[in-house]
């Protein structure tokens, strides 16, 4: 028997109760996942499908959650552009040669997913088989990809890329236009491999102003929904640091907006509307605090999640390595029991 109640929530039907599943719900807080990385780096991990497959699932039976998203990277399909890189351990992507200029963007090529990332749709076929709850697909989003493939690391101000963004416009939006080509390539080929709903993770374009947001990043945003929201899957798109941004990440056509805690459900809802669905969004932080101050948090966002045509519960952003698990399984049974219809 499947358990469809988050795709319900995300296509506005009844539900039962509200669905919850956590981003970075699996990951270093589980003590299962850190003694697999004692043997497999990160990468290693999703080139096995068994073991990807496996770590997919953990967070399912453990937490309870109403849904799985496939262990991956936002970086993997950009190693299969030809852009190479490093996930170095407690800091994040790391790329020896960024992209600079438009002859670098011009070396990048275009996936072929089932010959560069076999063992992705492996491990997407084995989890179709075997998952009692829908399978997430997940892809970065151009920006959040680019920032990373420009400035080479991790960064807070994003200068490179936004020097790019502004000084070499031409370079920009080809970069742009290859990475959405690569995104819907992928992202169509999670879903033939049975993926069933759709993220795509903008998790830093909050730096952005809205002018510059609708200038640079709007329309391949457009270009990527109108081609992806084809695939008859529901589609997410989440970003931190969003709030100024809601009404322009409606406009991309998202079925789904996902908002970090720094914006009440309500106030989100006053800006798009009881009919636009939301996914979120308890402050991650929130899970290191007593459960009590842990429950009032999450009982406001139940609360105000009942108002609007759907909801999704999730964290504002990723499971931070300090929480325990058996707080999260608690926090899931605690949703589960108190956001009966
Ligand atoms: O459970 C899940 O959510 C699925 C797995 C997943 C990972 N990365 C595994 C991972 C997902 C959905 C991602 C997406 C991702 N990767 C994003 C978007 C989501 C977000 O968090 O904003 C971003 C920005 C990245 C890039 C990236 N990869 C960063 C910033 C880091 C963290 C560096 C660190 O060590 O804290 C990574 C590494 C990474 N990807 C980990 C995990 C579980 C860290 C744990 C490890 O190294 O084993």
């Amino acid at each position: 028997m499947m358990n469809d109640l988050f795709l319900r929530a995300c296509r506005k039907e009844t539900v039962e109760r509200t669905p919850v599943w956590y981003m970075r719900q699996a990951g270093r807080y589980q003590p299962e996942y850190r003694k697999i990385r004692e043997k497999y780096s990160l990468l290693e991990i999703c080139e096995r499908p068994d073991v990807c497959a496996q770590v997919t699932t953990l967070p399912i039976t453990q937490l309870g959650v109403d849904a799985a998203i496939l262990f991956s990277d936002i970086m993997v399909p950009v190693g299969a552009m030809g852009l190479d890189f490093d996930l170095k351990k407690d800091v994040g992507p790391m790329i020896d040669r960024p992209i600079t200029s438009l002859a670098d963007v011009n070396a990048l090529h275009p996936i072929d997913p089932l010959h560069d990332l076999p063992y992705v749709f492996e491990t997407i076929g084995q989890l179709k088989e075997t998952l009692s709850v829908p399978l997430i697909g997940f892809s970065g989003a151009p920006f959040t990809l680019a920032s990373y493939m420009i400035e080479g690391k991790p960064s807070r101000q994003y200068l490179k890329t936004k020097a790019m963004m502004y000084g070499e416009p031409a370079i920009w939006f080809a970069l742009m236009d290859k990475l959405a080509d690569m995104i819907v390539t992928y992202l169509e080929a999670q879903v033939k491999a049975g993926a069933s709903a759709l993220q795509i993770f903008d998790s830093w374009v909050g730096s952005l102003s809205p002018f510059d947001y609708e200038q640079y990043v709007l329309p391949v945003m457009q270009k990527i929904f109108e081609r992806v929201n084809q695939l008859g899957v529901p589609t997410i798109y989440f970003g931190v640091g969003t709030g100024s941004l809601l009404s322009l990440f409606q406009k991309t056509g998202a079925s789904v907006i996902g908002i970090d805690w720094r914006l009440d459900l309500a106030t989100a809802s006053q800006v798009l509307g009881k009919e636009q669905v939301l996914q979120g969004n308890l402050d991650p932080a929130v899970l290191l605090a007593p459960f009590e101050e842990i429950e009032i948090r999450a009982s406001r966002i139940i609360e105000q999640g009942k108002e609007i045509a759907g909801h999704v519960f999730n964290l504002g952003h990723g499971v931070f390595p300090e929480v325990n698990v058996a707080t999260l399984a608690k926090l899931t049974e605690y949703i589960h029991r108190n956001s009966e219809r």
